[in-house]
């Protein structure tokens, strides 16, 4: 008789943006003339840049061409994309990083789920609440922890709770804890860290041989100075820390697929006789076994993002979703809602008007307004009360979206 993993009965029926969509659906079936505005999962809406497509043409001929055609490439990218992301967005910011330091991936959420894999089961682990849900679950089906309680929280999690009156900022662990996920410009708050709070973390993770999983997938949003765009600006954090990029939501590839994960190979984590391993190898390992690369048009179309006429382009899709941010935020401010983020992030968090719970009010934001947005409790307890719309909709489907919310709620 084949068990199963009962890791996995731990978990809710289904994943927060699955159960998103179910309800969606649900609501069209029972309300087929009601156009939806859909500004829940921050999936993108503008096309790839045009720099990007020409150059995955290319390479999609390349392919079609006995003298160009390539079958397996390494595992972990082809240097032409990660010698050019070290170039671009490491480089400048004064980070010195050699090409196997960078692996290429089909994206941020299967990478930051799959690196717990390299850590012993014993490991303590803590997340942001509210948090991306993908850190909890995933250290969930690897049986990391407990079960969950009735405030949707899971044994043996130091959850940091980001309040108000903590200006949504987690704060260190009053205890040790061997994982920290760690992930700014927030999803889903939007908010930053500072240099100097950042630094902090840093320290933390240095004195208590710590690593911290960095989440910089929305970097590119940052408008302030002052706001790390990496872990890797700070002294220190080579040997604790690793970070995930994202190509999704500054080019538009959530349905291209490409990531990439810095791995420094001053990064350790200790075997049970306390010797050092390099987490840099082991990720290595696991990726040369697990998956077999992007592929070389995608990887090719990944690179054209660092042409000249690329960078003008994702700045311009960059700008284009922040002016979304704007329009959200001022106009949610505007009918008297208390808002966060949207300044150096493309998601605004508020808080729901009466004490409304987030789930209510997702049902009262899509059956009065037409308006689907995420509940604040789907991302942990401390969302609860709270509420994420993406800037990441059209321009006609934003204004129409706040228009609605002011107009009807
Ligand atoms: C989100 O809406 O939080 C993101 O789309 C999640 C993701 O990138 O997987």
């Amino acid at each position: 008789m084949a068990l199963v993993n009962e890791n996995y009965l731990k978990l809710p029926g289904s994943y927060l943006f699955s159960e998103i969509a179910r309800r969606v659906n649900q609501f069209k079936k029972d309300n087929p003339d009601s156009e939806i505005i859909r500004l829940g999962i921050g999936d993108v809406t503008l096309p790839l840049p045009p720099a990007v497509v020409k150059a995955m043409k290319k390479a999609m001929e390349e392919m079609g061409r006995q003298e160009t055609f390539r079958g397996y490439g390494p595992e972990q990218g082809y240097e032409f994309l990660t010698e050019k992301i070290i170039e671009n967005d490491f480089r400048p910011r004064g980070i010195d990083l050699t090409p196997d330091e960078v692996f290429i991936s089909d994206g941020a959420k299967s990478d930051t789920a799959n690196f717990q894999e390299l850590f012993g089961i014993n490991n303590t682990l803590a997340v942001s609440d509210p948090v991306y849900p993908v850190y909890v679950d995933s250290n969930v089906m690897a049986g990391r922890t407990g079960p969950v309680n009735s405030k949707g929280q899971f044994e043996k999690i130091v959850y940091l709770s980001c309040t108000e009156a903590n200006g949504m900022k987690p704060p260190l662990p009053e205890t040790k804890v061997d994982m920290i996920y760690l992930c700014f410009p927030n999803n889903p708050t939007g908010m930053t860290l500072s240099k100097e709070a950042l630094k902090k973390w840093v320290d933390y993770a240095r004195a208590n041989q710590s690593i911290i999983l960095f989440d910089a997938a929305y970097e590119a949003y940052i408008r302030e100075d002052n706001v790390p765009h990496s872990i890797f600006e700070i002294e220190g954090a080579r040997e604790v820390a690793v970070e995930f990029r994202s190509f999704s939501k500054t080019a538009g590839f959530t349905g291209t697929r490409c990531a990439h994960t810095i791995v420094p190979k001053e990064l350790m984590a200790y075997d049970s006789n306390g010797r050092a391993i390099s987490l840099n190898q082991l990720w290595l390992r696991r990726q040369t076994t697990k998956f077999n690369g992007v592929s070389y048009p995608v990887q090719v179309g990944a690179a054209a993002v660092y042409s000249e006429e690329g960078k003008k382009q994702v700045r311009d899709t960059v700008d284009y979703y922040m002016e979304n941010a704007r329009i959200i935020r001022n106009g949610l401010e505007d009918a008297g809602y208390r808002v966060f983020g949207g300044t150096n992030a493309p998601y605004i968090w508020l808080k729901t008007p009466n004490n409304m719970s987030s789930w209510d009010f997702f049902d009262k934001l899509m059956q009065k307004a037409n308006v689907v947005g995420t509940p604040g409790a789907g991302f942990g307890a401390s969302g609860e009360g709270y509420f994420r719309l993406t800037a990441f909709g059209t321009r006609e489907n934003t204004e129409r979206a706040v228009e609605l919310i002011r107009d009807r709620m």
